[in-house]
């Protein structure tokens, strides 16, 4: 994969990679390393395309999850789009930065009542309902507040998604409610006071690759969505979740959202309910919006050959970026201090002591890496900061930075590893 294949923002020019213009050493020398580095524009084309080619009805909630920095999340928010949170502390950083209520949606197992209750009091747009358990619980909190709360279905689907990497569907699931079943507990839901139901919500799977696989998941969230509005309640609202894949190599596919803009519509209108009620339909994506804006930059501390391998060991790892490790495949990786010739392989090991953490096996970096040099990890935005380990072995965090409007800021300053030791309480009988 070449970088401006991830972005065409990021650029080498002999061995000075840059990105928007910005010199990724000078802002890496001042900055120091392990270092997440998100290109803005990048986030900003993304959601702009996204925008442009999904269909008007659809609205685009994005999946915080994915990276929760507040500076990314604002950026997307200013753009237009409304957030998907999944916990308290999501609802507190949407809180933070003023994001209007009534373009968040909370979805996520064990809620506790702490974060019912934080959404309640905010007024969000809807609770997405993971169990009748849930369901009774969030009666009883909203009843004690005096208000009505609006609630989405979230149901466990029967279908699997194609050509996604991560299944979410079919079979037994910790998440949502069986949909073949669910219309035996509607009616005792419905007849809870101060509940809504308003619509359904499905997140069928992550990293979908075909665009067959995306229609044919809305389409069957609309089916459910059809069913339940007929026998049931008013559909006002259908989430059919996040899961545009990204591709992390050459072998991987990009759904071409422009090349199914017009399919998307043509299902809407498949669905009269959805026009007589005016039914809001919301998409999710997190990893879409922001995986490809963010480079994880380590610096190369060792190297060494062994019994026929060569390694580079560098100074961060799975502590910040799991995913590697996780799902056994690397990102594209490339030694952003060098040229780009004369390539052999090396395994890249991170700094835990797990045979795990590696970075990636065989990459193809130059042959003349050397400590020194800064490797960086591309289309590491979405799922790195926030997916990872990062107490494990007791290093300093990753510092964040985002480049934006021609200049980059540090939008969170390094944790060091000294003030959660000091955050430690020794009981008094052991001092
Ligand atoms: C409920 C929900 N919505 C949206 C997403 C975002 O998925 P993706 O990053 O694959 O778009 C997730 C990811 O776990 C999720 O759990």
């Amino acid at each position: 994969m070449k970088v401006q294949d991830i972005s065409d923002r990021f650029e080498f020019n002999g061995g000075e990679f840059s990105i928007a213009g910005t010199q990724a050493d000078s802002l890496i020398k001042e900055t120091g390393t392990p270092l997440f580095i998100y290109d803005g524009e990048t986030i900003k084309e993304r959601y702009n395309y996204l925008r442009k080619n999904l269909p008007k009805q659809i609205d685009i909630f994005y999946a915080m999850k994915a990276n929760p920095n507040i500076a990314v999340v604002k950026q997307l928010v200013n753009l237009g789009a409304g957030v998907e949170v999944a916990s308290e502390g999501e609802l507190y950083a949407c809180k933070k930065i003023g994001v209007n209520p009534k373009d968040i949606v909370f979805a996520g197992p064990s809620k506790t009542d702490e974060d019912i209750t934080m959404a309640i009091e905010m007024g969000i747009y809807a609770l997405n309902a993971e169990s009748v358990g849930e369901i009774k619980r969030i009666n009883e909190i909203a009843c004690a507040k005096n208000r009505v709360m609006d609630v989405e279905l979230r149901l466990n689907p029967e279908f699997e998604v194609e050509g996604a990497i991560v299944n979410l569907g079919g079979g037994s699931k910790k998440f949502g409610m069986d949909s073949e079943v669910v219309s035996n507990v509607i009616d005792e839901i419905s007849s809870l006071e101060n509940i809504r139901l308003q619509g359904i919500h499905v997140y069928a799977g992550s990293g979908i690759q075909n665009g067959d696989g995306f229609l044919s998941n809305m389409e069957n969230c609309f089916r459910l969505g059809e069913e339940i509005n007929r026998n049931h309640f008013k559909i006002l609202s259908i989430d059919f979740g996040g899961g545009i894949g990204i591709p992390y190599s050459d072998e991987d596919e990009q759904i071409s959202i422009e090349g199914i803009s017009s399919r998307i519509s043509d299902m809407i209108d498949r669905y009269p309910y959805i026009k007589e009620n005016n039914t809001r339909i919301i998409a999710e994506p997190g990893r879409y919006l922001v995986g490809q804006c963010g480079i994880y930059v380590t610096k190369v501390i060792d190297k060494k050959h062994s019994r026929g391998r060569d390694y580079l060991l560098v100074d961060g790892g799975a502590q910040h970026l799991l995913r590697p490790a996780l799902i056994g495949t690397p990102h594209p990786t490339f030694n952003i201090s060098r040229e780009q010739k004369n390539f052999i392989p090396f395994d890249v090991g991170g700094s835990l002591c797990t045979s795990i953490d590696f970075l990636g096996k065989d990459i193809q970096l130059p042959e003349g890496s050397e400590p020194g040099d800064y490797l960086g990890v591309f289309c590491s935005g979405a799922y790195g900061y926030t997916e990872s380990m990062p107490l494990f072995l007791s290093h300093d965090f990753a510092a964040e930075v985002l480049v934006h409007n021609g200049k980059y800021s540090i939008i969170r300053p390094r944790i060091k590893i000294c003030d959660i030791v000091d955050a430690q309480i020794i009981p008094g009988e052991l001092s």
